[in-house]
């Protein structure tokens, strides 16, 4: 077993109780508030700083608490049982529509042939989408399924992959970060089933080219899914905001299916996603039903079985209460400052932006240069001032993704600033080998950075750890 006590996990040990077994008589609830209170207010206090890549994406305390008053009156609601729930059916449903109109699958007046799902998260989404293009492989006899993805297609497909007997064709990606349609194209065979676009995609940020992809997938009559978890919220808006993008949504013909997340730029709650097919009858694949079990007649639209109404009432409270000028305002905010790290980033010599994204920036040690430096120097330093990036890998890069938070002057000039201070440290490091690396989901520092599958199953049994007892 991982030894708990030089665990990086248990920052609140020797602070809070440690609880291994449940109390014989229950811990008063005022104790467990102010433990929490206090957790939550630290914790919190780097991602309201604006100086943390991704993550939080609102940060707007009162929007928080709006969204929390309207989930506690469902949260303990039950939403598998509709004749209990209707409100979930009507919310759910509205959540469906919205999303579709908004990414062009349903044109007000239009046949409205567009149809989703509400799931717990992107990773969610694309299991359910991964899951139906294998069942409609499976529907043309195809028994060995392959999707055809991009390198930087996120890992939750290849989660679906591994979970459903997929075979993925990984493309390479050009220096920009978008995928190579020509090599795509040649890698389609009798047991393609679909192919994979992100907009954008994790480690870049870029919309892969989906205008080419669409007439790919309708040329050899495949499903299309465009991965816009992360992107879709915000590209949304970023046409009415003057801002050009390439076109990704279901106004490109051949896209069957998009995964858009509202808790990340939806600004909903944490655990709510939306998963949408066109024509909507695709969605019948993710549907199921069990007639003789003994329980009664199971069925459930997804992945989930049980479900919280209120994490679909908070969602759906989210974007109505923004409503399309809430999320453009905050969006346009978003575009102005990208435009100024993007600046920052360019005016250094050492560094080079790895395609042309308009919510993220993302570099790379600049390779041309007779010394190139060790981009990973970089985030060492900006971590010491309290910058959050994302680490990617192959090549070694960093990301910033610009959230609500950071979607102001002050944040930009900051970075600009510790940037520089960043560059000039990359070039003479205190260490040949850098503190930070790229772990998804870490900010680098804590982790072994051996990060092999038995590195990885390890550190994750110490998270399980309740750490040290006394
Ligand atoms: C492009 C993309 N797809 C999918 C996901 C997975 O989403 P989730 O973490 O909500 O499961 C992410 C998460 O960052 C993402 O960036």
């Amino acid at each position: 077993m991982a030894d708990a006590r030089r665990s990086p996990f248990h920052p609140y040990a020797g602070r809070f109780a440690v609880h291994p077994v449940m109390p014989d008589a229950g811990v008063p609830r005022a104790e467990l508030l102010d433990q929490v209170a206090q957790m939550a207010a630290e914790e919190d206090r780097r991602g309201d700083s604006g100086r943390v890549s991704g993550s939080i994406y609102s940060g707007d305390h009162e929007h928080y608490a709006f969204l929390a008053e309207v989930f506690e009156k469902f949260a303990h609601a039950n939403v598998i049982q509709r004749d209990m729930y209707p409100s979930a059916t009507k919310m759910e449903s509205e959540i469906v529509a919205m999303t579709a109109e908004l990414l062009h699958g349903n044109a007000v007046g239009d046949d409205r042939d567009c149809g989703g799902t509400v799931t717990s998260g992107g990773t969610e989404s694309l299991l359910t989408a991964m899951l139906v293009y294998r069942e409609v492989g499976r529907a043309k006899g195809i028994t060995a399924p392959e999707v055809v993805i991009p390198v930087t297609g996120h890992p939750a497909m290849f989660k679906a992959f591994q979970y459903f007997g997929i075979i993925p064709v990984v493309a390479p990606v050009f220096e920009d970060g978008k995928a190579d349609v020509a090599w795509m194209r040649d890698h389609i065979g009798p047991n393609t089933v679909a192919l994979v676009g992100s907009a954008g995609s994790y480690p870049h940020g870029v919309i892969d080219p989906i205008g080419e992809l669409g007439a790919l997938a309708l040329e050899h009559d495949l499903g299309l899914h465009v991965d816009a978890c992360l992107g879709g919220f915000i590209l949304a808006w970023a046409e009415p905001c003057g801002v050009p993008v390439t076109p990704f949504d279901f106004s490109v013909p051949g896209v069957s299916s998009m995964s858009i997340d509202t808790h990340k730029y939806g600004f909903g709650f944490k655990g709510s996603s939306v998963v949408l097919f066109k024509p909507h009858t695709l969605r019948r694949h993710h549907y199921f039903v069990l007639n003789g079990w003994p329980g009664g007649v199971y069925g459930s639209p997804g992945i989930a079985g049980s479900r919280s109404g209120g994490i679909i009432a908070s969602t759906w409270a989210a974007m109505l209460s923004l409503g399309k000028a809430g999320y453009m305002a905050i969006a346009d905010d978003i575009f102005t400052t990208c435009t100024s790290i993007k600046d920052a980033v360019r005016s250094h010599d050492e560094l080079r932006l790895i395609g042309d994204s308009v919510f993220m920036a993302a570099f790379r040690a600049n390779p041309d240069l007779a010394e190139p430096i060790d981009v990973y120097h970089v985030n060492d330093s900006l971590m010491g001032s309290g910058w959050r990036l994302n680490g990617a890998q192959l090549p070694p890069a960093l990301h910033f993704t610009l959230t609500r938070p950071s979607a102001n002057p002050e944040v930009a000039a900051a970075f600009a600033a510790d940037l520089a201070v960043a560059v000039d440290y990359a070039r003479h490091p205190d260490q040949p080998l850098p503190r930070s690396g790229a772990v998804y989901g870490s900010g680098g520092r804590e982790v072994d950075l051996d990060s092999t599958t038995a590195a990885r199953f390890d550190w994750f049994d110490a998270m399980y750890d309740v750490g040290p007892l006394d």
